[in-house]
């Protein structure tokens, strides 16, 4: 049986007018079919942290972008910038200076408990991949808005709604042939610093992009099986 809903609009102030919203219709076997194809495909991503230094067009890395940006945020309030680096002067100097902070990070900060959660991925604080990815995305949320008048606009939910739109940007950097790594060298803010970023803009995550290096090899990790992350009630 078919159930039509017809939904009660009186609450669409008449200064916002909504508009009609086209949707794309598929059979419920198109739908199973594409669901499948769709998690075998996100199943084949992996973060990858040996890169090759061959070129991407830039016209994908701007497609990249603009599908990140399409991801849902709290009130629309889009709380993110992409910065797009492939300058090598300035990749040189995110290189030196994430290293400084990740060799601190592997030698003083991380605990043994956290050295031990990071063995199988076998990193260090070496991190040439900064230099050799034709491209690094730094996506900085927005900790708040600034006005026309220079007064500052309260953002909302913008950690939800940056981890939701580089998703997004992951999934269309899998979708395009590419591969990344997210990438925390923590504390971060020496990205804002050099990226000459404002003050309401923090650093989120560092993403290399490019192509694998022809040898590249990845750790041998387990997904949990859907009986562990999935709870049903029905
Ligand atoms: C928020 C976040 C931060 C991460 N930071 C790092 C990082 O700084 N260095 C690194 O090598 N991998 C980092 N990773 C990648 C994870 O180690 C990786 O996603 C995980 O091992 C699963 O592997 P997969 O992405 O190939 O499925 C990070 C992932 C996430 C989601």
């Amino acid at each position: 049986m078919i159930v039509h809903t017809i939904i009660v609009t009186s609450k669409i102030p008449p200064e916002y007018p909504h508009i009609p919203f086209k949707h794309v219709k598929i059979t419920p076997e198109q739908s199973l079919t594409k669901s499948k194809e769709f998690l075998d495909f996100m199943g084949r991503r992996r973060s990858i942290r040996f890169f090759s230094d061959r070129p991407v067009e830039f016209e994908i890395i701007k497609n990249i972008v603009r599908t990140a940006g399409t991801a849902p945020s709290g009130a629309h309030q889009q709380p993110w910038t992409y910065v797009v680096v492939s300058d090598p002067e300035l990749k040189k100097q995110i290189r030196i200076a994430a290293e400084k902070e990740e060799k601190f990070s592997y030698e003083e900060r991380m605990t043994d408990e956290w050295l031990q959660a990071l063995a199988r991925l076998g990193t260090d604080w070496r991190k040439p991949f900064l230099e050799t990815a034709p491209y690094l995305i730094i996506a900085f949320r927005q900790r708040y808005g600034i006005n026309d008048d220079g007064s500052k606009r309260t953002h909302y939910y913008t950690s939800e709604s940056m981890g939701i739109s580089v998703g997004f940007l992951i999934s269309a950097i899998h979708n395009s042939g590419l591969v990344t790594l997210t990438h925390t060298p923590s504390p971060m803010n020496f990205l804002r610093k050099i990226l000459k970023r404002p003050e309401n803009e923090a650093p989120f995550v560092l993403l290399p992009i490019g192509y694998p290096a022809s040898d590249t090899t990845v750790p041998d990790l387990q997904r949990k099986a859907l009986n562990n992350i999935m709870i049903h009630f029905s």
